[in-house]
């Protein structure tokens, strides 16, 4: 077995007993129903992802302890790998009912799941809990624990608050393309995508191996802040380009009124003419258009613009990676992920 599947059955073999830990009644009591629902869950939405943040906590573990952690430190690094996990899957339940999503990983969203609906807002903040929970029965004793907990809450906050803005933005009862901006959209996608799914993973492996310097922190969060938003401008590209039977979702930006990549370029290049037809369609929850702005995306070659940010950004973070020099952290740890995400059809 190599090396990469070895780490995906480890983690996978995990998932068990961080299941049994969250959901385990104390004792045959009243509130042992909430315990099994707490299960159904964590089963419904944790495990079918990419889980490319749970297994980058336990890569990154491995990489910089290089063969010297003992199996505890191992383990715990499986159970802060679902942690996260776990904090993606609260953050995607309450996303998919905001914006009003059919699929996710392939399945009917979990607030449209038969007897579920608004509940969902209450599984979201159980989600929440289920990390403090396990921070708390497995990270309390170490010295870092106080870092740990404290990395989380900055991390949930700054991730509630590019979702404001995101929501804020397509909540408009009108279109205002005056602002959707650039910095605006930086904003965006940096607080309610990259903070959490590369600064995080990796910072909590920090933690962990007892790298807690803020300036190896400081250094590595502008790397994975751009690998980061390079990933959610690709999110962007695919809710209209992707294919669903790969992704598992169902596009929504362009009838939620987002301000996402592809509209930012868009009004940037568009003719007076083309951005008439935007300004029309654009928000507007019905087929035809949305068939309409797909058309003006099709004559602007936006997938030619993607492709060009994306190779350019690939080159510029890689150049930016093999500056980054501590004796601690091997590049690899950040060159693989900018690897895995580049090009991704998922
Ligand atoms: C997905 O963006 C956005 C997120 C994953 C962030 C969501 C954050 C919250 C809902 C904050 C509040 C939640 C809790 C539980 C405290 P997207 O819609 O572009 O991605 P998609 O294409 O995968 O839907
Ligand atoms: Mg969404």
């Amino acid at each position: 077995m190599n090396s990469t599947n070895e780490l995906w059955s480890d983690f996978e073999n995990h998932f068990e007993e961080i299941v049994a830990d969250l959901s385990l009644p104390p004792s045959s009591s009243g509130i042992s129903w909430s315990y099994q629902r707490i299960k159904e869950i964590l089963e419904y939405n944790v495990p079918d992802g990419k889980r490319t943040r749970g297994l980058t906590v336990v890569s990154c573990y491995d990489a910089i302890s290089n063969g010297q952690s003992t199996k505890a430190g191992r383990k715990l690094a499986l159970t802060m790998g679902w942690a996260v996990e776990i904090l993606q899957a609260a953050f995607l339940v309450a996303d998919d009912l905001m914006d009003q999503s059919e699929l996710r990983r392939g399945k009917n969203c979990w607030y449209r799941k038969n007897g579920v609906g608004y509940q969902a807002v209450n599984d979201c903040m159980v989600l929440e809990s289920c990390v403090f929970t396990l921070l708390r029965k497995h990270f309390r004793s170490l010295p870092c624990y106080a870092d740990l907990v404290d990395l989380f809450h900055t991390v949930l906050l700054r991730t509630e608050m590019g979702q404001s803005l995101d929501m804020a933005t397509s909540e408009q009862p009108e279109v205002d393309f005056s602002s959707f901006t650039e910095e605006k959209y930086s904003a965006i996608i940096q607080y309610k995508t990259a903070y959490y799914s590369f600064y995080l993973p990796i910072a909590v492996a920090f933690y962990l191996t007892g790298i807690t310097d803020e300036e190896c922190h400081k250094k590595s969060c502008d790397i994975l802040v751009k690998i980061g938003s390079l990933f959610q401008i690709q999110d962007d590209y695919l809710d209209v380009y992707g294919d669903p039977e790969i992704t598992g979702k169902i596009g929504t930006d362009i009838e939620d009124n987002k301000c996402s990549w592809l509209i930012v370029k868009a009004i940037s290049i568009a003719s007076g003419e083309q951005l008439k037809i935007l300004e029309s369609c654009y928000g507007k929850k019905n087929g035809e258009s949305v068939k309409k702005v797909k058309e003006v995306f099709g004559d602007l070659n936006l997938v030619f613009e993607f492709k060009k940010y994306e190779n350019e950004t690939y080159q510029e973070i890689k150049l930016e990676i093999e500056n980054f020099d501590d004796t601690r952290v091997p590049q690899s740890v950040f060159l693989s992920l900018l690897n895995k995400i580049y090009k991704r059809k998922k």
